[in-house]
């Protein structure tokens, strides 16, 4: 595929960084995934915004402009043919490569920025018997406090992720020091409980996702389904009818089991097919 490295298109294999750029030694960086659907994005603004937020939170200059990045990815799109296929767009800006190993910001540094896009799969059926389920394991959320911004360090999650991967399971849903969830490893969390759609509110322990704020706002503007922003305690993750994961590349993923138990029935629930239906109908 074609990837942009700085300024320029290249094969990918062919894409090189100094060993001394600071995203290598420091995963000093922010990062986005971007899903394109048949060359139609799905909230790529918000996308471009909380990079350019997440950039600002760490001091790192880089004077594109919401059109210019908005240009950018689009043309990295067409030129891996995006038109015909679903592809991811990784976007990554790390601080660049300085002269030395040195924890403080350098001065006069040029950013490094490379995209490369990756095939994705075609969006599930909005159809609570075909869907794809999801398992998930649970334990304490180890990462920093500091999950609001989204760095390239991804120790932490990858960590937490690997620990629900190695056990058979597609995620893990973390909890704080107070028992109460934050997200999974790569996406954010939402339970249902008597007909109400609940998920933690937006805090420096979560990522704002941008599939997340879809859900909300397009299940808001519906109407139909009640929607929370609060708290949720692990008891109530796990006495919830429903569990569902979120992420630009799962879109809504109902998650069926928990630690090997059934949520709910054990079965996809109808609220997800709902919602779904409305989510599906509003994100592009
Ligand atoms: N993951 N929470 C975390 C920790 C994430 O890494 C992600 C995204 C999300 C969902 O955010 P969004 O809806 O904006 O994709 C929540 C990306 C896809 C990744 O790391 O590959």
């Amino acid at each position: 595929s074609i990837a942009y490295l700085n300024g320029e298109y290249m094969a990918l294999e062919e894409a090189r960084i100094s060993p001394l750029d600071r995203g290598f030694l420091f995963g000093d960086g922010i990062y986005e995934v971007i899903p394109y659907y048949g060359g139609k994005s799905v909230g790529l603004i918000p996308h471009i915004e909380r990079m350019i937020d997440g950039l600002g939170s760490i001091e790192i200059k880089c004077n594109k402009s919401v059109d210019e990045w908005k240009e950018l990815l689009d043309e990295v799109i067409a030129r891996n043919d995006g038109a015909n296929q679903n592809l991811g767009v990784y976007v990554h800006v790390s601080r660049g490569a300085d002269t030395k190993r040195f924890h403080a910001y350098p001065e006069n540094v040029e950013p490094t920025i490379f995209c490369f896009t990756f095939a994705i799969k075609d969006p599930e059926p909005v159809d609570r018997e075909k869907v794809t389920a999801y398992s998930v394991t649970t334990t304490q959320d180890l990462r920093w406090k500091r999950c609001h911004i989204k760095s390239t360090a991804l120790l932490g999650n990858v960590m937490h992720f690997q620990q629900g991967y190695a056990s058979g399971n597609n995620e893990c849903l973390l909890y704080n020091d107070k028992n109460e969830l934050t997200e999974g490893s790569s996406v954010n969390a939402f339970i249902v409980k008597d007909g109400v759609v609940i998920t933690p509110i937006q805090d420096n322990q979560i990522l704002p996702g941008i599939t997340r704020r879809i859900i909300i706002d397009s299940l808001k503007a519906d109407g139909s389904i009640p929607v929370e922003e609060r708290t949720v305690t692990m008891d109530e993750v796990l006495n919830a009818d429903e569990v569902w994961i979120s992420s630009s590349s799962k879109e809504i993923a109902p998650v069926v089991k928990i630690d090997d138990k059934p949520v709910g029935d054990g079965k996809v629930g109808q609220v997800w097919e709902k919602a779904f239906g409305i989510y599906t109908a509003a994100k592009f």
